[in-house]
């Protein structure tokens, strides 16, 4: 079976093309992304209108790159995958519009996926793919979530942020040390420089004891830490010149006067605080379920220090952790193609061919087969 997947929930256009035979592991043919961060950067975030429009100038142009890259042609593909939610609505309904009128012009069946099963099952298209079951942290822009995972379909909440997601969290922080979009690999990067324990900042329901989440403290104890360093005239007038090729940190805080280690040293303690929470509630569901395998996808799990530290502390307790490829953990059509090959390989959905489509730009994975 070749499955054509379209991804268009946010900012980015993949197209990709898997295929499988039987039950081996479905297999990526070949992929094609276009990042439209540029366009946004300029608005400090994603204008839904704008992406829209740059989804339909792009899936096209993708779809003849992935099918050259695998040589296979339109006429070979036995079914059209799209991401049907969650997302930014008119952005969703660009893939199911192109998904729908392309399965409809071939006479191929199409499927609609959840976006959130995509980066779930991304690491099944890594050279170490995982085995169900296991808990799965999933921490993307929108969403942070602990789920048991038993199989295909199979997925039961465990705990979940109550306001602020971490990729948010990494997001918002950024912004505040005019860091720019997107954010988390920005603020990634200067962290990189700085000292994680430098500056205490609060993890919020650490001690909570239930898996839940919450982020929406950490930019205001960023936004106060940084606030207070400049009053209490840490900094030299002008701070330190970031070095060149380095974001300038200009912001409405003047977080540009302090001086680069300061900044470099705020990122640090910033990016400790989230990873430390999700380490350690990662930690806490592996023991309540008493699983020995923990799956890290979103596009937060690209993060360095997040890997380090999940890595180090999963060795000590003999538990296997898996990721997606680098390249595979922010959005991507290939995660659409193989989920959309997963759950038909499994018997939890077949294609259709009913071409009436909708989307649904909220969805909660756990109710997906419901
Ligand atoms: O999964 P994703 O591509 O899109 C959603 O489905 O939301 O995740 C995007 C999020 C953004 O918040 C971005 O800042 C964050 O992932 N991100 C990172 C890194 N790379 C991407 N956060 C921290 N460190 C990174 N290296
Ligand atoms: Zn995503």
């Amino acid at each position: 079976m070749l499955v054509l997947g379209i991804e268009s929930s946010c900012d980015e256009t993949g197209v990709a093309l898997v295929h499988w035979e039987g039950s081996a592991l479905p297999e990526l043919l070949s992929h094609a992304l276009y990042s439209q961060i540029e366009m946004h950067q300029a608005f400090g975030g994603v204008v839904p209108e704008l992406a829209s429009r740059d989804h339909i100038r792009r899936v096209l142009p993708l779809t003849r790159d992935v099918l050259g890259a695998g040589a296979r042609s339109l006429s070979q593909v036995d079914v059209v995958a799209y991401t049907r939610g969650p997302g930014l609505a008119g952005a969703l309904l660009v893939g199911a519009g192109v998904a729908c009128a392309l399965g409809a012009a071939l006479g191929k069946p199409v499927l609609g996926v959840h976006h959130l099963e995509g980066h779930l099952l991304s690491p099944f298209l890594s050279a170490d793919p995982p085995e169900f079951p296991f808990v799965a942290l999933l921490v993307s822009g929108g969403h942070t979530q602990l789920m048991r995972v038993d199989g295909v379909g199979r997925y039961a909440m465990l705990g979940e942020t109550i306001d602020d997601a971490a990729g948010e969290a990494f997001d918002k922080s950024a912004k505040l040390m005019g860091l720019g979009y997107p954010g988390g690999p920005a603020l990634a990067k200067l962290a990189a420089e700085g000292k994680p324990a430098a500056y205490a900042l609060p993890r919020p329901l650490l001690k909570s004891g239930n898996l839940d989440f919450s982020f929406a403290g950490l930019k205001t104890a960023v936004l106060v830490q940084a606030q207070r360093m400049i009053a209490a005239g840490q900094s030299s007038r002008t701070g330190e010149l970031a070095p060149a090729g380095q974001p300038t940190g200009a912001s409405t805080v003047g977080f540009d006067k302090l001086p680069w280690s300061q900044r470099c040293d705020l990122a640090a303690s910033a990016q400790a605080a989230i990873v430390d929470v999700l380490v350690k509630k990662s930690l806490l569901a592996l023991r309540q379920t008493g699983l020995l395998r923990l799956v890290v996808a979103g596009g937060v799990g690209a993060n360095r220090a997040l890997r380090m530290q999940l890595d180090a502390a999963c060795l000590k307790r003999g538990v296997r952790v898996h990721y997606p490829e680098l390249h595979l953990c922010t959005d991507n059509g290939a995660m659409i193609a193989m989920a959309a090959a997963m759950r038909m390989q499994n018997g939890r959905q077949e294609a259709s061919s009913s071409y009436a489509f909708d989307v649904k730009p909220r969805w909660p994975l756990d109710s997906i087969d419901s």
